[in-house]
């Protein structure tokens, strides 16, 4: 049995706030914090708020996320997203604590066309996706003890997200074009959230964890279209102006500077077996999440 708070780096990110929210409300202790406080990029903050926490677990929701701009400040993104987790797994290591790392389905091709299991090739096609694949593998380098979480299509309560873009994009005009040849699998960040506890959960009652590569996601699979298209049907019972037309377009249609997967559904079989995790349908988990997000 361990005692300590679970310490999150970063607190204002989507899956952080989600991570603070969910522990209050299950009256778990943790403690989270943003930069510059706890800056991944300035190993030392972070050494500062480990010894003063004294936690039982680590948890790294701190990224750069920005898929884009990564393609033109790649140092940027790999500083944070692969030098920080490997400096922080350093640390990890020499105090013997879990590491529990976030990464993404970016870290494949998205050529396949079945789900992808965690010990698939990594072959990332974008900055962003290189640099969250170099992160998994300096932390798992780095400290043995490391559950490295990857999941996809997150949207939260708090921060930026798809939803909030069709809603906002929705609200103003008319016709929306949404690409309709990528497929994914939606997933609440309540839910990301909630695993992370339940896994800190079993390391702090001293069950045997088995450390590792995890996928976590929703159930199912759809597309931006389709996704899109749901979010506006609750944005529409909720008396919401919506588009009158979501048309359908390709990847060719809407140009972005990084190459994003056509497929990146998530095999996520070992953790539901390992952890005992149920996970919702993407569309149940939606349901849930758009109440309190329209509220917003
Ligand atoms: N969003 C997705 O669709 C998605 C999909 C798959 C996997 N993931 C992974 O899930 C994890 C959480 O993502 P998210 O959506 O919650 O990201 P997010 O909302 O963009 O949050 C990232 C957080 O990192 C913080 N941050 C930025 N620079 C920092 C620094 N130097 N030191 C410490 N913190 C810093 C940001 O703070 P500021 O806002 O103050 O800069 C922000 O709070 C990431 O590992 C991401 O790669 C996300």
């Amino acid at each position: 049995m361990t005692s300590g708070p679970i310490a999150v780096i970063g607190a204002s990110g989507q899956v952080a706030s989600a991570l603070v929210r969910r522990a209050r409300e299950s009256r778990q202790a943790l403690i989270a914090r943003g930069h510059p406080a706890a800056d991944l990029t300035d190993i030392t903050t972070i050494g500062h708020f480990i010894d003063e926490v004294r936690p039982s677990v680590v948890v790294n929701a701190a990224a750069y996320t920005a898929v884009d701009n990564a393609e033109s400040e790649p140092e940027a993104a790999f500083q944070l997203n692969a030098e920080g987790p490997g400096r922080l797994a350093v640390i990890c290591a020499a105090l013997s604590l879990p590491l529990i790392h976030i990464s993404t389905d970016y870290v494949f091709d998205g050529l396949s066309d079945t789900p992808y299991p965690e010990d698939a090739p990594l072959q990332p096609m974008s900055a962003y996706g290189a640099s969250k694949a170099a992160g998994e593998m300096a932390v798992s380098a780095a400290c043995a003890h490391h559950i490295i979480l990857r999941t996809a299509w997150v949207y939260g309560l708090e921060g930026n997200n798809f939803v909030k873009t069709m809603l906002r994009l929705g609200a103003q005009r008319d016709e929306l074009g949404i690409v309709a040849d990528q497929q994914g699998s939606p997933t609440f960040a309540d839910d990301i959230a909630d695993v992370i506890l339940a896994i800190s959960g079993k390391i702090n009652t001293g069950d045997r964890v088995h450390f590792g590569t995890y996928h976590f996601t929703s159930t199912g699979a759809t597309t931006w279209h389709e996704f899109a298209e749901t979010i506006f049907s609750h944005a529409k019972a909720a008396g919401r102006k919506t588009p009158q037309t979501a048309k359908a377009i390709t990847t060719a249609d809407y140009p972005t500077p990084a190459r994003r997967p056509a497929y990146s559904v998530l095999d996520c079989d070992k953790i539901e077996s390992t952890f005992s995790i149920a996970r919702p349908t993407w569309q149940d988990a939606l349901s849930r999440a758009m109440p309190a997000i329209l509220e917003r």
